[in-house]
């Protein structure tokens, strides 16, 4: 193809703003000449391009996403006077799903739990809640965070993913018995982000008009109905469309295919939490929809793919901190840490200034005291940068308790939880296998842990996640040894670490 300008280009510009002479040719001395240093339009050109990726995130790297509207269709302000969640309040808002372990370029269909981000854009503010596929999760103490998911990506010689790590990791963590469960079991292999369940995980606080306190959890129902694949279909599409999740998603919308989920809570009066049978405030744990039943709260539906990928999903920025009026956070240690680590972590990803740009700004005045700052946009012109100051800059200075707080005392520790009267590891993920799940669905699972751990654990890992599982139940346990000891040539199972 000729390179020469034979087409009339109506042009674009330098960063300036001033005309670009060419796209398509650098400027040389003659024809076959060396490449001249003023050629500014080519210097910046190359220049961009070398920093025109961010760091992926560390976790969650591999997701999409869409914008869309929640509308709070029932009367919750008993619970709640937070202005997105009163009875007609329409929001406008951003979802993302990932999956946590694989890079960004990894495929949608490996077994792994599926982030549910979601960013609500209130008029007070932006509300983020930063969940997950999965009602629970595999630690309870956020310094136990960075070695998890360590374990679940690569050997620090190979480069490879390793089901020794992973199951050293969790058979000496036996508090992620309810996660793997689950991870393990029917629901751990979502068939499309549209066909799956979210959950908050956490417990939240919400707060009412008259300053009455609750403890939440979320939960987000697909209205597409649940769909999951099996192993075989998951590892044919690993190979076939590594982005089908991300497809699907797109294709969905841009046909007008709005997905959709009912968002309802459970709601836990304030001073239940001292002696409720399980630690309302241990991740690991769920609250039994007998004790707490479900209540409806509104609906979520996407309707709007990003035109621009990176500018509105690789920079949007979620941080569990990011609360409102009306709904606070809760003594889960697991969320506290949580509060610090995103917006850490998109400081470093994005820039200091992440928070100003389009997708992340929210669509409320902002007065804050940030101040300059790489890549800084907004700015306060010349008013005062302190506070207090004379002038007219108002400044916050709320003092005395807090209305999302809560009582703490005692002695500075480091210590496990207090455990409440039903509290173990293996209780909830036994009733998992046993109450939950039927016949085939526990063959299944004893089908996919024979078969994830046959790759390449070695003793005394092998031994104790035997044990693992048989503390979960004492049958599925004795199934997982037989079926791994009578296999001597392992089948990879996607997602679950290849060496
Ligand atoms: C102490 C525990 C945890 C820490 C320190 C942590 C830290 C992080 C960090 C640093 C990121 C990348 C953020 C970014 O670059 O924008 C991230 C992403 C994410 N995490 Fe966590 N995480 C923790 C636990 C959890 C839990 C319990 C859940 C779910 C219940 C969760 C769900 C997510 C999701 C969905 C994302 C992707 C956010 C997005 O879509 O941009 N994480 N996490």
């Amino acid at each position: 193809m000729s390179d020469s300008n034979s087409k009339t280009p109506t042009g674009s510009t330098m960063s300036t703003g001033a005309p670009a002479p060419s796209d398509r040719n650098s400027l040389t001395i003659g024809a076959n000449g060396p490449i001249m240093l003023h050629d500014v339009h080519f210097l910046e050109q190359m220049a961009h391009f070398n920093r025109e990726k961010v760091p992926e995130r560390q976790p969650h790297a591999k997701g999409a996403g869409a914008f869309g509207v929640f509308e709070t269709t029932e009367d919750v302000s008993a619970y709640t006077k937070a202005a997105l969640f009163q009875k007609g309040s329409q929001t406008e808002m951003l979802a993302r799903f990932s999956t946590v372990a694989g890079e960004m370029g990894s495929p949608d269909t490996w077994r792994d739990v599926r982030g549910f981000s979601l960013k609500f854009y209130t008029d007070e503010g932006n509300y983020d809640l930063v969940g997950n596929n999965t009602p629970i999760f595999f630690v309870r103490d956020p310094m136990k965070f960075p070695h998890f998911i360590r374990s679940q990506k690569r050997l620090p010689d190979s480069g490879l993913r390793d089901n020794h790590m992973q199951w050293d990791f969790w058979t000496n963590n036996p508090e992620s018995a309810h996660q793997v469960t689950y991870l393990m079991g029917p629901r751990g292999l979502p068939r499309t982000w549209r066909h799956m369940n979210g959950y908050g995980s956490h417990t939240f606080m919400w707060v009412n008009a008259a300053g009455e306190r609750f403890w939440v959890k979320y939960h987000f129902h697909t209205e597409q109905g649940m769909e999951f694949f099996n192993n075989a279909e998951a590892a044919d599409m690993a190979g076939i469309d590594a982005d089908y999740h991300r497809r699907d998603l797109f294709e969905a919308i841009a046909r007008g295919e709005y997905p959709s989920w009912i968002m309802s809570v459970q709601v836990m009066p304030y001073a239940d939490a001292a002696t409720y049978r399980f630690n309302p405030f241990d991740l690991t744990k769920i609250w039994s929809h007998k004790d707490y039943p479900l209540i409806k709260v509104g609906k979520m539906t996407l309707t709007r793919n990003p035109v621009n990928f990176f500018a509105e999903i690789e920079q949007a920025a979620f941080s569990p901190g990011n609360t409102v009026p009306g709904i606070g956070l809760s003594p889960d240690k697991m969320l506290l840490g949580r509060a610090f680590a995103y917006n850490d972590a998109q400081r470093n990803r994005i820039g200091t200034n992440f928070h100003q740009l389009p997708v992340n700004r929210p669509k409320v005045p902002v007065n804050t005291y940030m101040f300059d700052g790489q890549m800084t946009y907004e700015h306060s012109g010349n008013a005062p940068v302190y506070a207090p100051n004379s002038s007219d800059r108002s400044w916050a200075d709320s003092t005395g308790k807090m209305e999302d707080g809560w009582e703490a005392d005692g002695d500075m520790v480091r210590s496990a939880y207090e455990l409440h009267s039903e509290d173990d590891d293996f209780g909830q993920p036994g009733t998992l296998v046993r109450e939950v799940f039927n016949d085939e669905e526990r063959t299944k699972l004893v089908d996919q842990v024979a078969g994830s751990l046959l790759g390449g654990v070695r003793s005394p890992v092998l031994e104790r996640a035997f044990e693992y599982w048989r503390n979960i139940d004492a049958e599925v346990g004795r199934r997982i040894e037989e079926k791994v000891r009578a296999h001597s040539a392992p089948e990879p199972v996607p997602g679950m670490g290849e060496s």
